[in-house]
């Protein structure tokens, strides 16, 4: 499976546009900037943990990983100014506004962080942030972010292969899908306080992927974004990043991955079944009942929120990679 598939991320450089490479050059170069890294950290000692168990600097650990995989973005696309992927968000657990996260994510603090692996699998794991850190290879991706309300960025994200870090508990047989669960903290995250603030969502925020999808070469554990660690509204410490699905399927905070033999539960599918299926695969003749998915915004340099509309794609336009996973279905009914 892992050698079938061409990266096909990986573009030489010329086939970008200066623009995206110039915006990508001075993001790599601000993200090693001490004080730049430092002022999204909780503080500099805890960060150096955080982000390696060793004695490197957390930038320094990010820029090895962005030396060895300096990849230029797939489809020439220009980056999302890192001003409006950090303060236009989606995170209801601190609110449905879009500039509620960062508003209110102030206090929250990912650090220390675990997660546990279990369910149908041979070796679970509970895993310190430091080990998996310490363990897996760091590298940068650019990809696409489309939301079901049909806005889009493009995100250097930092981080590593969801399928490296799935191996290490050896699933079972068995098993047929894998569920995703964020932190449940009423005291750090209002909206899981309030269902008013929380948007009416049973906390906690749940997603799920059938495990054929977890294990495709393109999904991708978050750990950082423009050369930094990820700032608590992007889901700090560690976020799943699914390029061809909607944004809500790339679950934040995350602190449970588990095997399982039926399709496990997933947060919007519960809240509104005939608007948000399991599957929600980037889809541009497949419309929200509410609204088309034929176009979408392009955040971007412009105005506040960016002009740029444009034709959505098909998968998001990672059809190569993926579109045998949904070979025969109807993706009008598996939406
Ligand atoms: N994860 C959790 N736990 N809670 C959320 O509200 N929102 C989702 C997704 N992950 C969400 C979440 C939605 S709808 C989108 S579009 C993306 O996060 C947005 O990611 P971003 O804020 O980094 O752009």
């Amino acid at each position: 499976m892992w050698l079938k598939f061409k990266r096909d991320w990986e573009e030489p450089e010329s086939a970008v546009t200066p623009e995206a490479l110039f915006k990508q050059r001075r993001n790599i170069i601000k993200g090693f900037g001490v004080a730049g890294a430092a002022s999204l950290l909780p503080a500099t000692g805890q960060a150096a943990s955080w982000f390696g168990g060793d004695d490197e600097e957390p930038a320094a650990i990010v820029r090895r990983a962005l030396n060895k995989t300096d990849i230029p973005p797939l489809h020439n696309d220009a980056l999302t100014p890192e001003a409006k992927a950090i303060s236009h968000n989606n995170f209801y657990e601190f609110g449905t506004a879009k500039d509620d996260p960062v508003k209110n994510s102030r206090q929250f603090n990912p650090n220390p962080w675990s997660f546990t692996i279990d369910g149908l699998v041979e070796k679970p794991l509970t895993l310190d942030l430091d080990d998996v850190m310490a363990k897996m290879a760091l590298e940068q991706r650019i990809y696409r972010l489309r939301c079901v309300e049909a806005w889009s960025m493009v995100i250097p994200w930092v981080g590593f292969s969801l399928s490296d870090l799935l191996k290490q508990v050896k699933p079972l047989s068995s098993a047929r899908y894998v569920a995703f669960e964020t932190l449940y903290d009423p005291e750090q995250m209002p909206g899981q306080k309030s269902r008013f603030v929380g948007g009416g969502i049973n906390y906690p925020y749940v997603e799920g992927l059938r495990l054929d999808e977890a294990m495709n070469p393109l999904s991708f554990m978050a750990v950082g974004m423009y050369g930094k660690t990820l700032p608590a509204q992007n889901g700090a410490p560690l976020r799943l990043v699914l390029p061809w699905k909607y944004g809500f399927k790339s679950i934040k905070s995350i602190v449970r991955i588990r095997f399982t033999d039926v399709e496990p539960p997933t947060t919007w599918n519960i809240l509104s079944p005939h608007e948000y299926g399991f599957y929600a695969n980037v889809n541009p003749k497949v419309d929200h009942p509410r609204w088309s998915q034929a176009s979408e915004r392009r955040i971007d340099d412009a105005g506040l929120l960016g002009r740029k509309r444009i034709d959505t794609e098909m998968f998001n336009g990672y059809g190569e990679q993926v579109a045998h996973l949904y070979k025969n279905m109807d993706l009008t009914r598996y939406f």
